[in-house]
């Protein structure tokens, strides 16, 4: 069997210097970065799409201004911020990240949000920085709580009215889902030895992104749980409580629109770094989820439901993601490879159960034919074109240093198919203008916008200086722009733009203003006062950009 690297190489010798970059999301030994040689950024804001209304905006120039800068035409109205209330007794948290929009009574107008809260902040909430946390100094019980409470998954009513949108506070749905939230473990690793034979656990932490259901639930991906366990890392320690590493790194279900609903953990889905899961359907009708694992070097996967999806049976329980199977992507043949304990030898020999291999994403894919990639992030199909787009952004151990956005097709065009080609939409560098994609969404008329997070300490020095804060970019799909990225939006000083949802008429995004001033080194050193200004700490906050139409 030829390496991967002989693969590459090959494929190196025979596509133009755009396809040879998709060499680089592979984890392979190229040689060195491959970009081309124009390295100038277009700063001339132009009128694009002039024949197409719905896109019709002048890009922006990068900016290191610690405001939201959107183009002219369009405005931002803040429905949330960390601190604000959800409810009566329970505040919006920090960090937020994924959004989802659930529309009430068909509206794009009056709905749900959904939204991620991925990471505490222990400098704002408490005034307790990570190096007080590394080096065990003891937080008190009111820094804890401050903690826990600000992590997880918010879920409110927003109404847009006179052109405005704003939060209700609505009984009937507002509520919080935190660290102490009562979780419901469900799948092939639930109550199993591994997960030490629990169905109840304890919250929810590392809410990264995640999507949308057909029966119309929100999908949370638990990312970095590693940060939350293990001796140095002990985020947590009150009253000597264990964190249970096993009991994270799963995806959550909630159903926003019954308030006493119970998240549920589908261990089913694996368990590793999920960054997001996006959900399609098979020609005959199985739930596919298509998932990334963030991390250098790890994998793309996707779970086949074992049942078929019936439009109408909406609700909770439909459970179509307990059963069925996980496949690992090989982007070297091609191919859907499963991950079956009973069906495999390799898999056998090296694991206890189905529900260890789960567990154990990380290491059982390599041993099927995974392959390793540069940090997958986000996953979302073209409602146009119906092709697979996945954000790899960056892997600084292969000097990927910007990341590319790749388009997946399945065979036949069938979701359910075990084999695939691929291609590269974008990469990026300074000739395309964008660094380090991450949250991916599609408009209906099929461009793809991309959300990026070039990491805090890497802004507005050396390699990404050129590109500035962290912006939305709007990539179109097809035609004559096809793979040029446009600036839309340009986030404050330290954040990362996230989320990234429209609600289904198009004409409002939401967008997560996450971790602005992330690098502040104390209260009165603060990087950002963004959105309040003044002397105010920098919030993370949920905005609706509208004058899409
Ligand atoms: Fe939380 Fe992979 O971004
Ligand atoms: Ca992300
Ligand atoms: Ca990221
Ligand atoms: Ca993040």
């Amino acid at each position: 069997m030829k390496k991967l690297e002989d693969l590459i190489n090959s494929k190196l010798s025979r596509r133009n210097v755009l396809k040879a970059t998709a060499a680089v999301i592979l984890s392979s030994a190229i040689p060195a970065y491959i970009r081309a040689e124009n390295t100038s950024i277009d700063n001339e804001p132009k009128l694009l799409f002039s024949n197409n209304p719905f896109l019709t905006f002048k890009p922006i120039p990068p900016s290191d201004a610690d405001e939201l800068i959107l183009p002219e035409g369009f405005k931002y109205d803040i429905i949330r911020m960390w601190g604000d209330k959800v409810n009566d007794s329970e505040l919006y948290g920090t960090n937020n990240d994924f959004v989802a929009y659930f529309p009430i009574n068909n509206k794009s107008d009056d709905g749900l949000l959904v939204v991620n809260h991925e990471f505490p902040s222990p400098l704002l909430s408490g005034n307790y920085t990570d190096a007080d946390w590394v080096n065990k100094v003891i937080k008190t019980s009111e820094q804890i709580d401050a903690e826990r409470k600000s992590v997880g998954i918010s879920v409110f009513r927003v109404k847009r009215e006179n052109n405005k949108w704003s939060f209700v506070n609505d009984e009937k749905f507002n509520k919080r889902i935190d660290a102490n939230s009562e979780i419901v473990l469900t799948g092939k690793a639930a109550n199993t030895p591994e997960t030490f034979n629990t169905i109840i656990v304890r919250g929810t932490v590392a809410n990264c992104s995640g999507g949308v259901t057909p029966w119309n639930t929100y999908l949370s991906g638990e990312e970095n749980f590693q940060d939350y366990g293990g001796e140095e890392y002990y985020r947590w320690n009150d009253n000597g409580e264990k964190f249970i590493e096993e009991h994270y790194g799963w995806v959550v279900e909630v159903n926003p629109y019954d308030k006493n609903s119970v998240p549920k953990k589908r261990t089913s889905l694996g368990r590793f770094r999920h960054e997001n899961v996006c959900i399609a359907l098979t020609n005959d009708n199985h739930v596919v989820a298509y998932m990334g694992d963030d991390k250098v070097n790890e994998c793309v996967y996707k779970f086949i439901s074992k049942n078929k999806f019936y439009s109408g049976q909406d609700g909770f329980n439909s459970d179509l993601l307990d059963e069925g199977d996980l496949y690992v992507a090989d982007f070297e043949n091609g191919k859907w490879h499963l991950l079956d304990y009973e069906k495999q030898n390799v898999l056998k020999n090296n694991f206890k159960s189905q529900a260890d291999v789960l567990l154990n994403c990380d290491k059982s894919s390599k041993l099927v034919g995974g392959t390793e990639c540069n940090r997958p992030e986000d996953i979302e199909i073209n409602p146009v074109d119906k092709n697979v787009y996945i954000a790899f952004t960056n892997n600084s151990l292969k000097k990927d240093y910007f990341g590319n956005i790749v388009c997946l097709k399945e065979k036949n065009g069938d979701y359910g198919s075990l084999e695939f080609e691929w291609d590269v939409l974008i990469t990026g560098g300074e000739e395309s203008g964008m660094s380090c994609p991450d949250n991916l969404t599609f408009d209906n008329s099929g461009n793809l916008w991309a959300l990026t997070d070039i990491s805090t300490g890497s802004l507005n020095k050396t390699r990404q200086l050129p590109f500035k804060n962290n912006s939305v970019f709007m990539i179109p799909t097809s035609g004559e722009n096809k793979g040029k990225a446009f600036r839309f939006a340009s986030g404050p000083v330290e954040c990362e733009v996230c989320g990234g949802s429209f609600t289904p008429d198009g004409s409002t995004m939401f967008l997560s203003i996450q971790h602005p001033g992330e690098n502040s080194p104390s209260l009165d050193k603060l990087t950002s006062h963004w959105p309040n200004g003044g002397d105010d700490i920098p919030r993370s906050t949920l905005v609706a950009m509208t004058g899409f139409k």
